[in-house]
């Protein structure tokens, strides 16, 4: 069975929207974990955007499923996560101007960069994966690395039209899926996954996880909006 993780940080992109202190990313997790996630993802960037570092240690003393932290191959990240001790780190590529994390990691253009990473974050007891294109030469690059995992990006079938070119990234995702586990590494995927595009993608044998987070708090957000409409008026109606 495919596990489901789900990722949390646009919880707290609405609480930044009014740096306030709801909705709390905290509380979030608990109840995705109440709802059965099997584990809980934040990305930690650099500017902080969403996720705090107060949010990802609460997470961390709170959550009892697993806990996957998303953050750059940088020194400041990894002293983080030594300290934290997420169950698993996955190594993104960052940029201050993306609205979201666009590609997958180039490991072949910094391999012993992120290869040093890996090695001391492993020495810790933590799992490593890489969040990667499905592409063979990245797959393999992986490798060397000494990586436990590699996240597939799905953000191209994600975005493809549906159809032709949905066909053809599906097949990309299921051959680097194949090659990956071949090699011995775990497989995950996520980026752009929604509850239209998930089937295809959960079906894909060799995925163990999927990481999934925009579509799930969007979703959130519709399904809660009635009953916080009407738990409003019912204070305003009682009111004296
Ligand atoms: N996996 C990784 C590595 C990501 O960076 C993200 C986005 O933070 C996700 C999964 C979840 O993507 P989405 O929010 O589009 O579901």
């Amino acid at each position: 069975m495919t596990r489901l993780g789900v990722n949390v940080d646009h919880v707290a992109t609405v609480r930044e929207a009014r740096k306030t202190n709801e909705p709390d990313p905290v509380l979030a997790a608990f109840l995705a974990d109440l709802g059965g996630a099997e584990g809980i993802i934040c990305h930690l960037r650099e500017d902080r955007r969403h996720i705090q570092d107060r949010d990802l240690e609460l997470i961390r003393a709170t959550v009892t499923s697993h806990l996957n932290l998303e953050m750059a191959a940088m020194d400041a990240m990894v002293d983080i996560a030594l300290r934290v001790k997420p169950d698993m780190v996955t190594l993104v590529p960052e940029k201050r101007e993306e609205v979201t994390t666009e590609g997958g990691l180039d490991v072949k253009a910094s391999v012993g960069r992120i290869t040093s990473v890996v090695s001391t974050l492993k020495a810790a007891g933590i799992v490593v994966s890489l969040f990667i294109d499905p592409d063979m030469d990245q797959i393999k690059e992986a490798v060397q690395t000494s990586a436990d995992f590699v996240e597939l990006h799905t953000g191209r079938y994600a975005g493809a039209r549906r159809g032709v070119d949905e066909a053809i990234e599906l097949e990309k995702l299921e051959r680097g899926a194949q090659a990956a586990v071949k090699l011995g590494l775990g497989v995950s995927a996520g980026h752009g996954l929604t509850y239209h595009n998930v089937q295809p993608v959960a079906a894909i044998p060799e995925v163990e996880e999927l990481n999934i987070g925009h579509s799930i708090v969007s979703r959130a957000i519709m399904v809660g909006m009635e009953r916080a409409v009407r738990d409003m008026i019912e204070l305003i109606r009682t009111a004296e």
